[in-house]
């Protein structure tokens, strides 16, 4: 066994992610004169997710959400720090290894298509995870995806249709259901709702937590939204200028917050939140556009 591979001895066993010290700095370059301009994103992160559990990460805008994310799925480097899925180590992996855990952690953003070609039809979207990974033989990928796209519940004909054809709630199962169909264990969650009117976002949430319960999933859930967070979050932690302030139950954190930012971030109101008053008339006239399917 590589040592890659040896687990951490002071894993938690019942701990699926362990993200310890992370640090991630942008724009430092690597000559002498580009030091001055750095930004330290992330800062010495530490957090445990447990198996099958909803871990929320909150944080104001530019905090390092989106960062540690994006670090957690090797969708950027680190500096230093350990990223550990079940004691193994993320950010060491290489080749096959890089491979499967690129299966198991799937990540979801805000907009799910925005970096998706837009002339790929709904089907080979959520099948081609599918093909990367050699998971279903290819004679049964379209059933499967028409399986998918129901399970997250939408029609089977979506299949056959484009992206652009979907509401932002619909767009957004289709993003979940993509993400399924590598048969993830944990699935990033980088503000799947923020984009969202209020009703949407319940819809969105109880599918999430649906399919949690029916395939054992586990979620790291970034929002902005502290009532979101607090309905669907098993745990939370609070993010300010790269740096982790507190975490527990969303019971413990928002009546008893041991760090007065907390308090400041409790006292906002979301729909403050200048990015959701710019996505929410747009989104809202797709949504009426395509209210009719169920
Ligand atoms: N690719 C990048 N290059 C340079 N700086 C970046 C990059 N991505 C993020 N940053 C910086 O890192 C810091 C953390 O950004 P990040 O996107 O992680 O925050 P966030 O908490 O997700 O914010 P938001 O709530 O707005 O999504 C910010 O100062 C941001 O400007
Ligand atoms: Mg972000």
């Amino acid at each position: 066994m590589n040592a890659d591979t040896t687990a951490d001895t002071t894993a938690d066993t019942t701990a699926i992610l362990e993200v310890r010290d992370l640090v991630k700095t942008y724009g430092a370059g690597r000559g002498l004169l580009a030091r001055g301009s750095a930004t330290r994103a992330v800062n010495g992160v530490s957090f445990t997710v447990r198996r099958g559990s909803t871990f929320g990460l909150v944080g104001e805008s530019g905090s390092g959400k989106s960062t540690t994310a994006r670090v957690v799925c090797r969708l950027a480097s680190a500096d230093s720090g350990r990223v550990l899925l079940e004691g193994e180590d993320v950010l060491r992996a290489r080749g096959a290894r890089l491979t499967a855990f690129r299966r198991r952690v799937q990540m979801v953003f805000q907009d799910p298509f925005a970096s998706l070609n837009p002339r790929w039809k709904v089907g080979s979207l959520v099948a081609e995870g599918m093909r990367i990974h050699g998971l279903v033989p290819p004679a049964r990928r379209r059933e499967r995806a028409v399986e998918l796209l129901e399970q997250c519940g939408l029609r089977a004909d979506a299949v056959d249709r484009y992206p652009h054809e979907f509401s932002g709630g619909q767009r957004q199962r289709i993003g979940i259901a993509r993400a399924l169909a590598v048969e993830p264990d944990l699935i990033v969650l980088d503000e799947p709702v923020s984009a969202l009117d209020v009703s949407i976002q319940a819809q969105i949430l109880t599918l999430l937590t649906r399919l949690q319960q029916q395939l054992g999933l586990t979620y790291l859930f970034i929002a902005h939204d502290l009532a979101v967070v607090e309905q669907f979050c098993d745990r939370v932690a609070v993010m300010r200028s790269g740096e982790l302030l507190e975490e527990g139950s969303p019971a413990e954190v928002y009546s008893n917050p041991r760090h007065p930012h907390t308090r400041l971030l409790l006292d906002a109101v979301p729909v403050a939140d200048p990015r959701r008053r710019r996505h929410r008339a747009p989104l809202r006239s797709l949504e009426e556009d395509h209210a009719s399917q169920p």
